[in-house]
């Protein structure tokens, strides 16, 4: 078959998943935000080839917040960065939103990792040589948005308590003030996914208390969905649903870290 007539093909599929959407039964939206099925990545480890994550299925609703719980090394960073179209899987499906996101143009998969994705990482990643204003502003600008821009991070800023830090340089914030301005840049664009790996994870136990809670918060109020990857039960308190991850990249519910416990 050409490539065009399975472009075609594609599209047709498109628009017939499009019509079951509208025609839902209750009439209301059931597609997930992300539906990830049969998930493979491997990395070569020296003559071998680890399989870390070996069949994941994952459906995440909008809006949902889910916790990923796992121990050290069980394959939690390798979910989420595939999540967020960081790397590429072996094999196996990401859909946003109805459609893989293995399709997406080189341009259509840096809008989504910029605009409908916000990233929070363990350590901050931060520009250093950019102020607080400048790093929750930059994927606006980035994404060519600057209307609005300075105003929008401001209002970030003031959201996680931190309107008087705003010109202050990451190297001028203590870890907890650093994860809120990175948390006030991942809603920058308003996303619609939140990937969250051990957000509290340099933190001392209080800071990642109270840092987790404005996150909960923060994240409440834009209405985005959540994953986050955690090997601490304790951070899982307000989630929908806690799964643990199991070698191969299997999820099951948690029996340890129960919602809303
Ligand atoms: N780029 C890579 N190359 C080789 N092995 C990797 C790479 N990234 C991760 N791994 C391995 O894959 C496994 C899962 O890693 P990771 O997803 O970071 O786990 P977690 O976030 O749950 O601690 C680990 O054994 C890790 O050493
Ligand atoms: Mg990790």
């Amino acid at each position: 078959m050409s490539e065009e007539a399975t472009r075609g093909q594609g599209q047709r599929q498109g628009q017939d998943q499009e019509q079951s959407r509208v025609q839902g039964r209750s009439g209301v939206d059931t597609t997930p935000l992300i539906e990830v099925i049969d998930l493979v990545k491997t990395y070569p480890s020296g003559e071998k080839v680890l399989r870390v994550l070996d069949g994941t299925q994952l459906s995440i609703a909008a809006g949902e917040r889910v916790a990923v719980l796992g121990a050290s090394g069980v394959g939690k960073s390798t979910l989420l960065h595939l999540l967020g179209g960081l790397d590429r899987p072996d094999s196996g499906t990401i859909a946003f939103r109805g459609k893989s996101i293995a399709e997406l143009r080189e341009d259509e998969l840096a809008a989504y990792r910029n605009a409908e994705v916000g990233f929070v990482f363990q350590f901050f990643q931060l520009l250093s040589e950019f102020t607080a204003l400048e790093n929750v502003m930059m994927p606006m600008l980035i994404g060519r948005q600057p209307e609005g821009a300075h105003r929008r991070a401001s209002a970030l800023l003031d959201e996680v308590g931190l309107a008087e830090r705003s010109h202050h340089f990451p190297g001028q914030l203590s870890g907890g003030e650093r994860q809120r301005v990175a948390i006030a840049r991942s809603m920058s664009r308003d996303p619609s996914l939140l990937l969250a790996d051990e957000p509290t994870g340099n933190l001392d136990i209080a800071t990642g208390m109270r840092v987790m809670e404005l996150f909960s918060q923060v994240q409440g109020e834009h209405g985005a969905a959540i994953v986050m990857a955690t090997h601490n039960p304790a951070l899982v308190k307000g989630f929908d649903r806690v799964l643990e991850m199991q070698p191969g990249g299997i999820l099951q519910p948690s029996e340890t870290g129960l919602p809303g416990g």
